[in-house]
């Protein structure tokens, strides 16, 4: 049996609450516990005798659980920032672009695809992020999907991360076809795919995939054993998030469009409302209702959204710092990064949290106190990431 333990002087924050915002901060000194890759104990105060030998002391630097990214589109090839520059001109954003990014992803050879991937992967890891989501849905035909998401699993191969992989065939509707038929051939492909997905998703959206196409994609997505995760009511209202959370799913996410009376539905059910600061800020579409979800109790998880389109940074520490920009409290950014996220895949009692029983996955930050995150945008970074006990130099 592997025993250390990590201490320090400064703040932990081990979000062990159950809901959003919910955590208290620990106040050096303070001792955390690490067997076998889990957290055996967390406590205020010095080591006892009976304490392990082998001892890491952060000092007075702020510790959290890693973070928990889960919403990421970060498998795909070129670049559409022009898109952005055009945005920023007043274009509005439909989705059409993906397939400018469907073309070039299918251009690009497997292990340029790896390698690109894996980059992005090392900077969310560089930036604290120790669980991540990938979808895959720049492929959408089955074969083109496979790829995608087998591709995933090369790539984080070996990687101090947990990754888990969504099915998004529904991402787009490839031209000449239509909605019902590639909504068949969403479906069509599950049993061949479905071993290399842990969740499915839809871009759920008047005009791309509508409220019965997501419903028949989530109920085969269920039957092939995936959970459901969606992209919803980012630029229309159109009852999506209040379906997915019928239909069970995990999260719903994105949510710019919804009102207070959704967000209130939402609170009551225990779908998490996954908010995207990024993009949410970016496109000029409208902002989600962060605070009324917050007030109502709904369980809220924040991501990067990093896609091939809308926003490219895989940063968690800069979504905590805009969530916060969207009326967040710090405390609530902090939590829906880290507990939140981990709701989010379904993975609540497993990551996210520093308590008894979780694996221990912390960082011990360069910064001494949560509110970096606002103070410093983006430009807090970890000092030490141990994933499962083990750290990186
Ligand atoms: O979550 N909204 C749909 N999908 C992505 C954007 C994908 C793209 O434009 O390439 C998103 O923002
Ligand atoms: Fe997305």
């Amino acid at each position: 049996m592997s025993r250390r333990a990590i201490v320090g002087s400064g703040r932990l924050l081990p979000m062990d609450g159950a809901r959003t915002g919910a955590t208290t901060a620990i106040d050096g000194p303070w001792v955390l516990v690490v067997e076998d890759g889990r957290i055996a104990e967390v406590r205020r105060g010095r080591l006892l005798v009976t304490d392990p030998d082998e001892v890491e002391d952060v000092g007075t630097r702020l510790v959290t659980p890693g973070l928990v990214d889960p919403h990421t589109h970060l498998i795909y090839a070129g670049d559409r920032s022009d898109e952005a520059a055009a945005r920023s001109r007043g274009e509005r954003y439909d989705g059409g672009g993906i397939l400018r990014t469907v073309a070039a992803t299918t251009a690009t050879r497997d292990d340029v695809l790896v390698r690109e991937l894996r980059a992005r992967l090392l900077a969310a890891r560089a930036s604290g992020t120790t669980t991540i989501e990938v979808k895959s849905g720049y492929g959408l035909t089955a074969a083109a999907e496979d790829r995608l998401l087998r591709l995933t699993a090369v790539a984080a191969e070996g990687l101090p991360m947990r990754i888990r992989r969504t099915y998004l065939g529904a991402h787009a509707i490839p031209v000449g076809s239509d909605s019902r038929t590639q909504t068949e051939m969403v479906i069509t492909a599950l049993p061949e795919l479905a071993d290399a997905a842990d969740y499915i998703d839809v871009f759920c959206e008047p005009g791309i995939f509508g409220l019965a196409d997501t419903r028949a994609i989530a109920e085969a997505g269920a039957l092939n054993g995936l959970r459901l995760k969606l992209h919803a009511d980012q630029l229309v209202r159109s009852g999506a998030a209040l379906l997915g959370a019928e239909l069970g799913a995990l999260s719903v996410d994105h949510l710019e469009q919804i009102d207070e009376a959704d967000a209130s539905a939402l609170a009551e059910t225990s779908t998490v409302a996954t908010i995207l600061p990024g993009p949410a800020l970016m496109l000029g579409a409208g902002l989600p209702p962060a605070r009324a979800l917050l007030d109502a109790g709904a369980t809220v998880a924040i991501g990067s959204d990093a896609n091939a389109g809308t926003f490219g940074e895989p940063s968690m520490p800069l979504a905590i710092g805009l969530a916060v920009a969207l009326g967040f409290t710090i405390d609530e950014a902090m939590w829906a990064a880290t507990a939140g996220g981990a709701e989010a895949l379904g993975l609540g009692t497993e990551i996210g949290r520093l308590r008894p029983g979780t694996r221990a996955d912390v960082v011990a930050w360069e910064a001494e106190h949560e509110g970096a995150f606002v103070y410093r945008l983006g430009g807090v970074h970890p000092h030490w990431t141990w994933f499962g006990g083990e750290h990186d130099d």
